[in-house]
């Protein structure tokens, strides 16, 4: 069974000054939200007084595209648990736990169809849920041995380094290089002096084999920044890629078009004051109400659990020891 951690994934992210200031920077510039909204954008095309939003769109010389190194650091499939906890979003009693498979390809629908389980029950399910670290050793055990609707049985993890190499993915040694990021020594270097795990690497790819550490292992084996959730060698492509899709969408980044004109007074209001928490609150009242117990807490970190739900011990809820 692969090994759960009790990793805050979300929030700890989330909560971590430079991505906060990185998200807030991407969207809004130095000059930030609030005074952006009341006067306009201050500067008319740069991104860093006043944001991304109606800068001007730019490609930058490439049409827009997903890079293989995103797709690449987006393989997160640790953060999938083998199971799965269900809990009713009125009592917070816990209702059922089935394991992944049971919910996955055509096998989606029919736990949503069992009574007395509704949507806002999975909403507020998943809402509570702390995802698997993004680490080594930490693959769900379901995902390494997964039939999948076109009659093949797949060792998820095995194939997720295969296609990074047979789409040309740099190792995890050039791959840092081209990101102008320092390069690791030995294997001790790469996993932050973690003996055992560099013991591991070295008899997989050989003494020699630093070079040959494939981006994502090598990313899973790196010290993880106190607070993130994931490599510094992953955010740095993410980071990336958070502003490359605003400033590439001209319906964001296009000086014209994000506007009241292409929006309309009030859908340019909606777009920009909208979220998660009120898309949720809106359709499932019963949820807006419980997502208040969070205060101001992103909506896209665990919820705060009702206590009905906190009684419950399995393991699949990551629930922190
Ligand atoms: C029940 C959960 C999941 C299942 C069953 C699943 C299954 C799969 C399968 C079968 C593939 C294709 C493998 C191949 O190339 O042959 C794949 C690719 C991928 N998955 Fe998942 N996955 C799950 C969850 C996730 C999650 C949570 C993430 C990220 C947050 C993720 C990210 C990716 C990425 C980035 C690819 C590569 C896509 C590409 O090649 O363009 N998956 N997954």
């Amino acid at each position: 069974m692969a090994k759960i951690y009790t990793v805050e994934w979300t929030p700890a992210i989330l909560a971590h000054p430079a991505l906060q200031i990185g998200m807030a920077a991407n969207w809004w510039g130095i000059v930030g939200e609030k005074l952006t909204k009341m006067l306009g954008r201050i500067s008319k095309s740069s991104d860093i007084i006043s944001g991304i939003l109606g800068s001007g769109a730019e490609h930058d010389g490439a049409p827009y595209s997903l890079t293989e190194e995103f797709v690449s650091v987006y393989r997160m499939h640790s953060l999938v648990p083998d199971n799965i906890a269900f809990f009713s979003a009125s009592s917070g009693k816990h209702i059922k736990t089935i394991p992944v498979p049971d919910s996955t390809f055509d096998k989606a629908q029919p736990p949503l169809h069992e009574n007395p389980f509704t949507l806002p029950d999975a909403f507020y399910s998943f809402g509570i849920k702390h995802p698997g670290a993004i680490t080594h050793n930490n693959y769900p055990s379901f995902l390494r041995n997964l039939p999948t609707p076109d009659g093949q049985t797949r060792d998820l993890g095995t194939v997720d380094i295969l296609r990074d190499r047979e789409r040309g993915v740099p190792r995890y040694c050039a791959f840092r290089r081209h990101l102008r990021m320092s390069v690791p020594k030995t294997f001790e270097d790469l996993t932050g002096g973690d003996a055992a795990l560099a013991g591991e690497l070295r008899e997989a790819y050989g003494e020699d084999g630093l070079e040959r550490v494939d981006a994502l292992v090598g990313s899973h084996a790196e010290p993880v920044i106190p607070g993130f959730g994931f490599s510094k060698t992953a955010f740095r492509v993410f980071i990336l890629m958070a502003s490359r899709r605003l400033k590439a969408d001209r319906f964001i980044g296009g000086h014209g078009e994000w506007s009241e004109g292409t929006y309309t007074k009030v859908g340019f209001w909606w777009v920009q004051n909208s979220g998660m928490k009120d898309v949720l609150g809106r359709h499932f009242p019963e949820l807006g109400a419980l997502l208040e117990r969070n205060g101001g807490r992103n909506v896209f970190a665990p919820w705060v659990k009702m206590e009905e739900s906190d009684k419950y011990r399995g393991v699949e809820t990551n629930a922190p020891a």
